[in-house]
């Protein structure tokens, strides 16, 4: 698909702001592509590239879309750290009143160390180590949300060792199929993730019978990239059966966790709106008194993110054309992982330039390293810089060091301000701590 002029990639522009202009954050003036009130290509002067830019307007009206939509029904919005993690973006999450999803010791200090409130955190993840839970029990998060018997049974023994009462929430497993990319699915039967509906009310009652657990609440998500309702009302209208016979057997919970996984648009997908989505949400849970606690990652950071690139040459195979750019698979590994699409633009002016089908990849030593694949794209030149669209969630977040190629730097910007949240690693960054061990030869 070609894109051509303003992106129209955020559809929550409109959503959050019904009746109003939309306005596109990562936008151009006299057709040169800006973030914010921030030339791009400035930027790059000063910064150089590969580097991550966010928009601070973006971030926080996607994150009022999501609240917004939950209004009238108590809420709490855990940003999912894994998305984006940079202390800035929490920290700005935080001030603006989120909790967060962790997955980790590393996320929870994250979260910490970005000032956030860790008793508005919840703690995720399939295979939890003692070392995480004792910390995660003693920064008082809300919850852990627990993935199995065997989990069950570690978190107890480590909070009686700590003589304290854990929180805990079961992640059941709702068997739907999230419609998404195999590897994002999580709530089906057959992932590793959750906890089989007919196994969980077991668990329920070994947990209420507990001194050393609180049963707090119940958990579900079904994956990432969803773009219809439907499958969260399956997914909800399943853990809220199990709500109900619980109270019946007079185990009551405070909260239903209802996941991440909102999808948004990377190109002509039509994703259902975080109104929609919430509706469907608050009159599923209308008139049970639970809590709602959502774990947005994508939709809050995806399209506040745009991963700013410069082209190192172009070479011809044939009729395969390449344009090699300074970013690849290491700094953005979702189009290689799953094949996703992320549109690319110049920065630069391109209203005449004639469309050549192009291959976008990185200097990476690996066929899979592609950013686009035979992707019509206004003429480029040779060191001018293009704009990677829809990178904020699942960019930075999954970047490597492969090929020894220092992991790009980090920018938020907030109209004409901008900042660097983190400085592009340096060389010597990538062998630090490394040892030349004598062990004799
Ligand atoms: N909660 C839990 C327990 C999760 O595992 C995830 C994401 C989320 C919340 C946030 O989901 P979101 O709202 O962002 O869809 N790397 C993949 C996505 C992996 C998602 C993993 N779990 C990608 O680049 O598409």
């Amino acid at each position: 698909m070609a894109h051509h002029g303003p992106h129209v990639l955020d559809v929550l522009d409109s959503a959050a702001v019904p009746g109003q202009k939309h306005v596109n954050h990562f936008n151009r003036k006299n057709g040169e592509l800006f973030a914010e009130d921030v030339s791009l290509a400035q930027l790059a002067t000063a910064v150089g590239t590969p580097t991550y830019v966010y928009s601070q307007a973006t971030i926080t009206r996607h994150f009022h879309a999501v609240d917004q939509a939950l209004a009238g029904v108590p809420h709490t919005i855990c940003y999912a750290v894994k998305a984006c993690s940079n202390l800035a973006v929490l920290s700005l999450l935080g001030r603006l009143g989120s909790g967060f999803d962790i997955v980790s010791l590393g996320e929870l200090r994250r979260v910490q160390a970005a000032g956030g409130d860790a008793t508005k955190a919840v703690f995720s993840g399939v295979g939890k180590r003692d070392d995480e839970i004792a910390a995660a029990l003693a920064a008082g998060v809300h919850c852990l949300n627990v993935e199995s018997a065997g989990e069950l049974a570690r978190i107890e023994r480590v909070a009686r060792n700590l003589g304290v009462r854990a929180p805990i929430s079961l992640r059941v497993n709702p068997d739907v199929d999230p419609k998404t990319h195999k590897y994002i699915a999580t709530g089906l039967r057959e992932s590793k993730f959750g906890i089989a509906m007919p196994d969980a009310r077991a668990l329920y009652f070994q947990a209420a019978a507990s001194d050393h657990m609180r049963v707090v609440g119940v958990d579900c998500h079904i994956g990432s990239q969803i773009l219809e309702v439907a499958p969260f009302a399956e997914a909800i209208a399943k853990v809220l059966e199990l709500v109900a016979d619980l109270r019946t057997d007079g185990i009551s919970l405070e909260h239903i966790d209802v996941g991440g996984g909102l999808g948004i648009p990377y190109d002509d997908e039509k994703p259902a709106s975080p109104e929609l989505w919430g509706q469907t949400v608050k009159s599923l849970v209308a008139g049970t008194g639970l809590h709602v606690i959502v774990e947005p990652g994508r939709v809050i950071v995806g399209n506040a993110g745009l991963l700013l690139t410069r082209v190192i040459g172009k070479k011809q195979h044939d009729d395969k054309e390449f344009v090699i750019v300074d970013a690849a698979m290491n700094d953005l590994i979702r189009p290689a992982l799953y094949d996703a699409y992320h549109a690319i633009e110049p920065v630069a002016t391109h209203a005449n330039r004639p469309l050549r089908t192009v291959d976008v990849v990185g200097p990476v030593c690996e066929s899979g390293d592609f950013l686009a694949v035979d992707r019509p794209l206004p003429e480029v030149q040779e060191d001018e810089l293009l704009g990677v669209f829809g990178a904020g969630a699942y960019g930075m977040a999954m970047a490597s060091n492969y090929n020894s190629r220092p992991r790009p730097a980090e920018v938020l910007v907030s109209g004409a301000q901008w900042a660097v949240v983190r400085p592009r690693e340096t060389l010597e960054a990538l062998w630090q701590g490394e040892v030349i061990a004598d062990l004799g030869d």
